[in-house]
């Protein structure tokens, strides 16, 4: 017998990975900082930053604190910021989100004045953080979220959110019909300017967890009736579909690292930017693995971000975003 081939092959994809040059010259997947966007944190009421102890190294922000960490950010050349807003008082109608003195608001200003010529100040349009129940939206007088009240609300937030000078709504409240309604009062106002982000497929997932410590959140139960079956993989690409009809400028699929087949299913089919959110679970992940040793947590990070980018996305929400933007400005 023969056995030439086997000995000796022909074909060696070996080749290019024989030293770290040819790697790097043949790589598929390259990151850049401006693909990167950090989400961040403020607290109302708060003199020093507060750390959030399930996602260590991440806090939630003072006034003083924000300022310094978007001077960081812009610093870093990151693409942009995402900003949540934890207020001190919550009520069913989460009336802080469409307060132009509330946290977020408040916070939105800041960020448009100072870092508003270089980054992209987003924001997150949900009623979860601002709910006294931690419901994405109003309840109706059974306890089950209101879809057609909360879209009114929706549209409320938006308008306060561009007042305050937002360039990107995140519409994460997963309620039907949220990208047009929100689209439509925009343009009617005199916000034609201001895009909108659907949080398309965005799954019902145990990978918020360190999340709810991070805004306070005051849920008890589930969101199973407005976010996605983790288990449904063509509803999440109909999600996004659907969103891009009703003019998202920008797609997201999340968690990522647990769905990066709905990630690549969206972004073959996605006719706009697709995003993805690295949540706080798989950061707590991580970094609680790496705490005990149990994994080189700078490789383990790197290759979340890159998978995450292979799969599919244009632009990764990471709370890494900062120290991955310095490790890909070093070559990393
Ligand atoms: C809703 C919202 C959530 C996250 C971002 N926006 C929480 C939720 O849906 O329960 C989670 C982000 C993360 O876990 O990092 N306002």
């Amino acid at each position: 017998m023969n056995n030439s081939a086997t000995s000796s092959p022909v074909v060696r994809p070996r080749r290019l990975r024989e030293t770290a040059a040819l790697r790097r010259a043949t790589a598929e997947t390259r990151l850049h900082a401006a693909d990167l966007v950090l989400p961040m944190f403020v607290r109302e009421g708060l003199s020093e930053p507060a750390p959030i102890l399930s996602m260590p190294g991440v806090v939630q922000h003072s006034t003083d604190s924000f300022r310094r960490a978007l001077a960081e950010a812009a610093e870093s050349s990151i693409g942009g910021v995402m900003l949540f807003g934890v207020p001190e008082h919550r009520d069913a109608l989460g009336s802080g989100a469409t307060d132009p003195q509330g946290v977020l608001n408040m916070a939105t200003e800041i960020a448009a004045a100072e870092i508003g010529d270089s980054l992209v100040v987003q924001t997150d349009l949900c009623l979860d953080e601002f709910t006294d129940h931690g419901h994405c939206g109003v309840l109706n007088d059974r306890g089950q979220v209101d879809n057609d009240a909360t879209l009114e609300r929706y549209c409320e937030m938006a308008l306060a959110q561009a007042a305050a000078g937002s360039r990107i709504l995140g519409l994460s409240g997963m309620m039907d019909g949220q990208v047009a309604a929100t689209r439509a009062v925009l343009d009617e106002h005199g916000y034609p300017d201001v895009a909108l982000l659907a949080y398309s497929a965005k799954y019902a997932s145990a990978l918020y967890g360190p999340f709810r410590e991070a805004v306070d959140s005051q849920l008890v139960g589930n969101r199973r009736s407005y976010q996605l079956d983790p288990g449904n993989r063509r509803e999440g690409l109909r999600e996004a579909l659907i969103d891009v009809s009703e003019a998202a400028d920008i797609v997201m699929v999340k968690p990522a690292l647990s769905y990066l087949d709905v990630l690549s299913d969206v972004a073959a089919a996605s006719p706009v930017p697709v995003w993805a959110y690295q949540v706080s679970g798989e950061y707590a992940m991580i970094e609680a693995a790496a705490a005990n040793g149990w994994i080189d947590r700078d490789r383990a990070i790197l290759e979340s971000i890159t998978s995450i980018t292979r799969a599919g996305a244009d632009t990764t929400l990471t709370y890494w975003a900062i120290e991955l933007a310095a490790w890909i400005h070093e070559g990393r």
